[in-house]
């Protein structure tokens, strides 16, 4: 039987079955060789490696660590990559593709090398992946992807006997890996800090210039640094040029209690579209299975509650589950061209960026914090050419750029001049617990109403580049449909790439 629906459920896995971490706040300027904005996985492992290489660093984190994406991940470590090999052959070559599986190779097998190394009981273990159809209508092409991935480097073959129930066939991705996300990476963020290094949460960064040194700038403090790295899933940073090439999408996970002698183990990518992927995890409390999917572009969908329906009758309709234990959505940002950018931010020097990492968020933010941290310390290395944030790929991109960034006029121009999206004229029009866009004194106004029945009035227009945002009636939060910014109800932002909360509304009637 289903939980009640609750949205108060909105929980993930990963942080419920972890203790709260409470590194304080930044108070004071500070002098380190390496800034880091954003304590998730990227930023954490390139800390850990530059504090292992003997310089100080200092992660700067909006909220608690491990607690933004990395949070709301499902945490799949594969070498299954979303752009697929076949197409990564015809755009980056077979050398980029080859290049592409050895570093997610490279990646998993660093998380496994550290967890041991360090003690960690993260739950990493090694298991096969599988990308699957469920129809049968694509299998040529998984055969084709087969080929492709075998002959980039990567231990993969066809097989009809994908250890699903409703799969027809697909690609078997062998030794791919799961872990616990946080399990693996609050131990890791515990010996970054102390001997000159620091973790700072609940810090907001507001700005970061590159120079000799570098500053990036808080609220409550500026950090010097040798060098800064944004590893925080979209550049604060980098306003006309990587944001073009970064659409956000937001997905969405639920976990469901099982026997723990349950053998349908494994990683599985299913080939439909929106599609759905599904592991499972033992934790403290139990066996889980987690199912995600049902992806849409950030800020495009506001009954976003709807997607958790249509992926809990897909659930149900697959799997024997009783009730909903948890249940979270994520921001995706994919790359135009398949792969993540990664490495010298255009047009700095010594300012460094990852995003872009599609859905392989775990194994690619480990790829970027090894890569990152090694192109900080000056050193070459054979990825940097491959995940440069500043190649330019005609090919693979142009037409994915001109669809995603048709969205950005879009919003910006019609929402601003017309009340199309006036969804009400009264503060009565808002419900308890709802966001609605109203036209109050001929303005458009943001206007949340929470279950204690108190108004907040904000400006509908998103601090990053001026788009409208939109309600997200799920997470209750204002969304923005151009480059993925979200807000809370209070206007605090939630994702980047803003930096600035919605301003307040000024309204007379409360
Ligand atoms: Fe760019 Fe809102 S996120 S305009």
């Amino acid at each position: 039987m289903l939980l009640a629906a609750s949205r108060d459920m909105n929980e993930s896995l990963w942080i419920a079955t972890t203790a709260s971490t409470r590194y304080p706040s930044l108070d004071r300027d500070l002098s380190v060789d390496v800034a880091i904005v954003g304590g998730g996985i990227s930023g954490l492992t390139a800390a850990h490696l530059l504090k292992q290489a003997g310089l100080t660093v200092a992660v700067v984190e909006a909220l608690r660590i491990a607690e933004g994406e990395t949070g709301f991940t499902t945490a799949h470590l594969t070498e299954a990559i979303d752009a697929r090999y076949h197409t990564l052959k015809k755009d980056f070559g077979l050398d980029g593709a080859r290049m592409a599986a050895e570093a997610s190779r490279a990646a998993i097998d660093f998380i496994e090398r550290n967890a041991t190394a360090l003690g960690i009981d993260c739950g990493f273990r090694r298991l096969d992946g599988f990308l699957y159809s469920e129809t049968g209508d694509d299998l040529d092409e998984l055969r084709e992807e087969a080929d492709a991935a075998r002959e980039a480097g990567v231990s993969a073959s066809y097989t009809d006997d994908v250890p699903l129930p409703f799969a027809t066939g697909g690609v078997r991705f062998a030794q791919q890996a799961e872990f616990h996300p946080r399990r693996y990476l609050l131990p890791i963020a515990e010996s970054i800090a102390g001997n000159g290094s620091h973790i700072f949460e609940n810090t907001r960064v507001l700005g970061v210039h590159d120079g000799e040194p570098c500053r990036v700038e808080t609220a409550s403090g500026v950090i010097s640094a040798k060098a800064v790295f944004v590893a925080a899933n979209v550049p604060v940073n980098n306003k006309l040029f990587l944001q073009t090439k970064i659409p956000a999408y937001r997905t969405y996970a639920m976990a469901m209690k099982v026997s723990s002698e349950t053998d349908l183990r494994g990683l599985f990518w299913d080939t439909a579209d929106p599609y759905h992927y599904t592991r499972w995890q033992s934790t403290d409390e139990g066996t889980f299975l987690i199912v995600g999917g049902k992806d849409h572009k950030t800020g495009d969908v506001e009954d976003t509650e709807s997607h958790y329906g249509s992926l809990e009758d897909y659930i149900r309709n697959h799997f024997e589950i009783d009730t909903i234990a948890y249940r979270w959505s994520g921001q995706i940002i994919e790359p135009l061209d398949g792969l993540p950018y990664i490495g010298r931010n255009s047009i700095s020097k010594n300012v460094y960026v990852a995003t872009g990492f599609a859905g392989q968020g775990m194994t690619f933010g480990t790829v970027s914090g090894m890569l990152v941290a090694d192109l900080i310390q000056g050193r070459e290395h054979r990825w940097r050419g491959l995940f440069d944030p500043t190649r330019i790929k005609p090919i693979a991109s142009a037409v994915d750029f001109v669809t995603e960034n048709i969205d950005f006029p879009k919003h910006l121009v019609p929402d601003r001049l017309t009340s199309l999206d006036v969804e009400g004229h009264s503060l009565d029009d808002v419900g308890a617990g709802e966001g609605k866009i109203l036209k109050l004194d001929g303005r458009k106004v943001a206007v949340s109403r929470d279950e204690t029945g108190r108004v907040i009035a904000l400006s509908p227009v998103c601090t990053h580049m001026g788009c409208d945002v939109h309600w997200n009636n799920a997470e209750r939060s204002w969304d923005c449909p151009c480059h993925g910014s979200r807000f809370a109800p209070s206007g605090d932002v939630l994702n980047g790439p803003a930096v600035d909360p919605l301003k307040p509304a000024e309204i007379d009637e409360v």
